[in-house]
């Protein structure tokens, strides 16, 4: 049904899995949608009682969009895959079942966004988290800027975007970022056994939890300024750099 991710059932929990391993799970805007169709079919049929999202191998949960599909897109293109991925990403956020993010790896710049609009963020050891978009020439633009504020406060999240640095599980942990740390293999049965706990608590008053606590972060001012700021970049010589340099897996040369 899906081309890039796999969803399998186990019971009242659905773990959807980035399905791009050679490429470090990298979302490309096919896989970013297909992610948003199954968290929509789940939430219709309210079919079960947590969603878990994770990536396919043990590197990583997903190094980013995919910067080979977006290279050479135009400042147009750019706007329309930031603003319909981040319909995407808000309507993880808006799922009235709870979505966790197993994070086993890199989850970084879409993929941390993608982590970040989930409602709990579990992390394997391994685990790195970083918006490393400014090597690019670009700001995030799936609402990194806006969920990293909210997630860890403005110094750190300023901190890490500015540095393009990105922090282990322990480090993140700190941070707030995540709020669980396990062995790789304990991963996914720590988040479905998450989930199933969730079993005995009513669905109504989570889904009621999870849409008051949206309405304090409600205010989309800041990601529309980010889309627009993310897609005029793709106009400029830093971003032809940064892209060309990681595909010619090189360092930038920014004048
Ligand atoms: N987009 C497209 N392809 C990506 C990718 C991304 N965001 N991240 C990794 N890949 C690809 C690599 O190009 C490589 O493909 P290849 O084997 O065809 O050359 C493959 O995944 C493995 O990645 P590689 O860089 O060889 O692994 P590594 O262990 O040396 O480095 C990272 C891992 C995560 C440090 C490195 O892949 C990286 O910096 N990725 C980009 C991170 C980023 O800038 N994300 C934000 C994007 S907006």
């Amino acid at each position: 049904m899906y081309k890039n991710i796999l969803s399998e059932n186990q019971g009242s929990v659905q773990i959807i899995t980035i399905n791009r391993e050679d490429k470090l799970n990298a979302l490309n805007i096919e896989l970013i949608q297909e992610i948003g169709q199954e968290v929509a079919r789940l939430n219709k049929g309210k079919l079960v009682r947590g969603i878990i999202i994770t990536g396919k191998g043990n590197k990583a949960f997903a190094a980013g969009a995919d910067i080979s599909e977006f290279a050479n897109f135009n400042s147009k293109q750019a706007k329309e895959m930031s603003t319909n991925g981040g319909k995407v990403f808000d309507s993880i956020e808006a799922s009235e079942i709870p979505v966790i993010a197993a994070v086993n790896g890199f989850a970084l710049g879409g993929g941390c966004e993608l982590a970040m609009s989930c409602h709990v963020r579990i992390s394997s050891e391994n685990a790195k988290y970083g918006q490393p978009e400014v090597n690019l020439g670009v700001p995030p633009g799936y609402g990194g800027t806006q969920r990293l504020a909210q997630l860890v406060g403005k110094g750190r999240a300023l901190d890490l975007l500015v540095s393009a640095r990105a922090i282990d599980a322990q480090t993140a942990l700190n941070y707030g970022l995540t709020t669980q740390v396990t062995n790789s293999d304990d991963l996914l049965p720590t988040c479905i056994k998450y989930i199933e706990k969730l079993g005995a608590k009513s669905p109504l008053a989570i889904a009621e939890v999870i849409k008051c606590t949206n309405v304090l972060y409600g205010n989309k001012d800041g990601f529309q300024y980010e889309i627009d700021s993310f897609s005029n970049s793709f106009d400029t010589s830093d971003f032809k750099e940064g892209t060309a340099a990681f595909l010619e897996k090189r360092k930038p040369n920014y004048s």
